[in-house]
Order: structure tokens, then C-alpha cells, then sequence
């Protein structure tokens, strides 16, 4: 079997803390494995260190990062690479969209200048005449009506959805055959949302790219993830097929995700069916990270740190994964 397009084994990244202090982990022992032509989601609350993996594999964390581990990119290893090296990979092979939408478009320059740019950055051999052309098939394949027009205009002229498929349309500059998109949907409404996923998918059928989802909203990875991993205070605590981790959560906080999408259960106080907050960077408990909200919690959850394990076909950190997923009950039950 051919290498899997982007895996990620064993990501560890620390910052140093202001005053020279002693480091702290943002993420700790991250695996993550996607294929081409798949959506792979990754979902996790605020804070769970879903960007700071991302960055990590664009090499784009600040200066006070530390990175350990291995992140391969088609069988080649990204943390070797020199800044030279790594400029080439970014844009070129891994498109990324960032999770700030505000950041993405220069307000300045037409939409279809910005594009243009973005080809030209890897192809110094394109002129501008064939960037601009490249920009409106771009603005087309992101199904932006009237591209020729479209591109003579600023962000401002754009609604909000249409400023995400122009992001998008950046990404997809130079065909990377793997896209990166760091919440794309957070600042629109629900439709406009499931036009964009819709967008993504596509993009993956016609180009066989692969795609990371991150995301804090397990309800978007629902309809068009195939795999998910749920990550949790810096670390994942369960990945599978999307299809078999919704029939049977194996990880009580992922069971609290999936109790508190609304649309599985009209009742309003499952909204919250996690109780308590995620723990600050700086105070991560002992144990299973998530053992204070944990209504399952046991002694031993408390002292010992559960490591990802296969159970039936998802693999999971979690001491009482049997018992979590044979429990048909809901979180609040528990
Ligand atoms: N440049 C940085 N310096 C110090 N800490 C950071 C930096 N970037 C992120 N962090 C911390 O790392 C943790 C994970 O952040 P992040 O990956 O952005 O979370 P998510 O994307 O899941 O919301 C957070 O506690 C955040 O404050
Ligand atoms: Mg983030």
C-alpha cells in the first residue's frame, strides 16, 4: 500500500512560556492519518489544539514553538524541510484556508488580483494575462456566478459566502492535492454552510484531493467527513469512520458532542450535556484530561492517562470504552 497522503505520528508541540519558564504542551502525541479523495474532520472545542496541529504541519507556529514527531506528506517527512524548502510545499501542495476569515483577503486588491497572485507565487512562468484567466476558471470552479465580473471586485463587494469560496478558490491556486480548512463556516449561517461543505466535496470528487475539516461543530463532519478524529485538551481521544463513531461513541466526551447537536433530540437542555469547562493549557489535570467532567469517572482515570486503543473499529483513549459505548443511556444518566 502506497504511504497515506498526510500522517502525523506522534505530534508533540510545546511553547515556551514568556519569562523562560517551563514549556507547556498545546499538543501532545497527536496522531492523525488522511487519505486522498477523503474528508478527514477534526473536532474538538476551543483550545483543544486543533489549529496548532495545522500550523504544525505548514510550518507556520511562532518562533517559541517546539516540534517533535513526524509529519509525512505523501512519504516525505515536512519537519526536515528548510523554510526554502517548506515555502515550496505551502500553497503548492497543501492548500490552507485559516480559520481567520478577516486575514485571508487583502481588502485592497480585487479578488481576482489576489488570486492571480497566488498562482503566480508558484509559477513564476505564468503571465499576468494567464494568472488573471487561471483566477476567473478558479472563481468558476468554486461555482461563483459571473466570474469574469466577480474577479474585477473587491472582498467588500462579496457576501460572506462568496468571500469563503474566493478563500477557497485561493487554496485551490496551484491543485494541492491536500486541502487544510481551519473552520471555513464558523461566521456563516447554517445554509451558507452547507453550500461550502457541499463545495469542499466536490472539490474532492472531481480533483481527489485529500481534506482536513477542523472544526468545533461535530454536526458539520456529519454529512461530508468519512473519518473524524475528537480531539480534547491537546491530545485525540477517539478516531474511526465517521459512520461507526456516530452509531456508537466510544469516548464520553464525544458522546457529550453528539447528545448536544440539536438536531438529534428536540429537548433544549441537551444543548449542554457536557458539564464543566475544558481545562486552561496551563492546568491540564493528571490522568484522562477529561476525568473531572467525566460522569464515568473511576479511580483509576484520575492517575493513569488512557492511551489510544482499538476497540471493536474505532481507537479510543479511554479506560471505560466498553461500558461508554454499550451505555444506550444519555450523558446525564450516566
Ligand atoms: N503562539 C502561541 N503561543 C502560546 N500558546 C498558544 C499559541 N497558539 C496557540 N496556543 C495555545 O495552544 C492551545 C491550543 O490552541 P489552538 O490550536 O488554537 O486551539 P483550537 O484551534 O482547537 O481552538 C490553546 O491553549 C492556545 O492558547
Ligand atoms: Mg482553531
Amino acid at each position: 500500500m502506497s504511504a497515506p497522503l498526510l500522517a502525523i505520528r506522534d505530534l508533540t508541540v510545546s511553547f515556551a512560556t514568556r519569562r523562560g519558564g517551563h514549556a507547556f504542551q498545546a499538543v501532545s502525541g497527536v496522531d492523525l492519518t488522511v487519505q486522498s479523495g477523503e474528508v478527514h474532520g477534526v473536532v474538538g472545542e476551543s483550545g483543544s489544539g486543533k489549529s496548532v496541529t495545522m500550523l504544525a504541519v505548514m510550518q507556520l507556529l511562532s518562533q517559541s514553538a517546539t516540534i517533535a514527531g513526524s509529519i509525512m506528506l505523501d512519504g516525505q517527512e515536512l519537519t526536515a524541510l528548510s523554510d526554502r524548502q517548506m515555502r515550496k510545499i505551502r500553497g503548492a501542495r497543501i492548500g490552507y484556508i485559516f480559520q481567520d476569515p478577516m486575514t485571508a483577503l487583502n481588502p485592497l486588491l480585487t479578488v481576482g488580483e489576489q488570486i492571480a497572485e497566488a498562482v503566480r507565487i508558484h509559477r513564476g512562468d505564468v503571465g499576468h494575462k494567464h494568472a488573471v484567466a487561471r483566477a476567473i476558471d478558479l472563481l468558476r470552479l468554486v461555482a461563483i456566478p459571473n466570474p469574469e465580473k466577480r474577479a474585477n471586485q473587491y472582498p467588500h463587494e462579496f457576501s460572506g459566502g462568496m468571500r469563503q469560496r474566493a478563500v477557497i478558490a485561493m487554496a485551490m491556486a496551484n491543485e494541492p492535492d491536500l486541502l487544510i480548512a481551519d473552520e471555513p463556516t464558523t461566521a456563516l449561517d447554517v445554509t451558507i454552510q452547507a453550500q461550502i461543505m457541499e463545495l469542499l466535496d466536490q472539490l474532492r470528487r472531481e480533483k481527489n484531493i485529500g481534506i482536513v475539516l477542523v472544526t468545533h461543530d461535530l454536526g458539520v463532519v456529519a454529512g461530508v467527513a468519512k473519518s473524524l478524529s475528537i480531539m480534547y485538551a491537546g491530545r485525540v481521544v477517539e478516531r474511526g469512520l465517521v459512520d461507526d463513531v456516530f452509531a456508537a461513541p466510544h469516548h464520553p466526551y464525544t458522546k457529550g458532542l453528539l447528545e448536544s447537536l440539536p438536531q438529534m433530540d428536540e429537548r433544549v437542555e441537551r444543548l449542554s450535556a457536557i458539564a464543566g469547562a475544558p481545562p486552561p493549557i496551563s492546568a491540564r489535570p493528571s490522568g484522562c484530561p477529561f476525568h473531572p467532567r467525566c460522569p464515568y469517572v473511576i479511580e483509576r482515570c484520575r492517575s493513569e492517562r488512557p492511551v489510544l486503543r482499538p476497540v471493536g473499529p474505532i481507537d479510543v483513549a479511554c479506560h471505560r470504552a466498553e461500558i461508554v459505548a454499550a451505555d444506550k443511556g444519555t450523558l446525564q444518566d450516566a
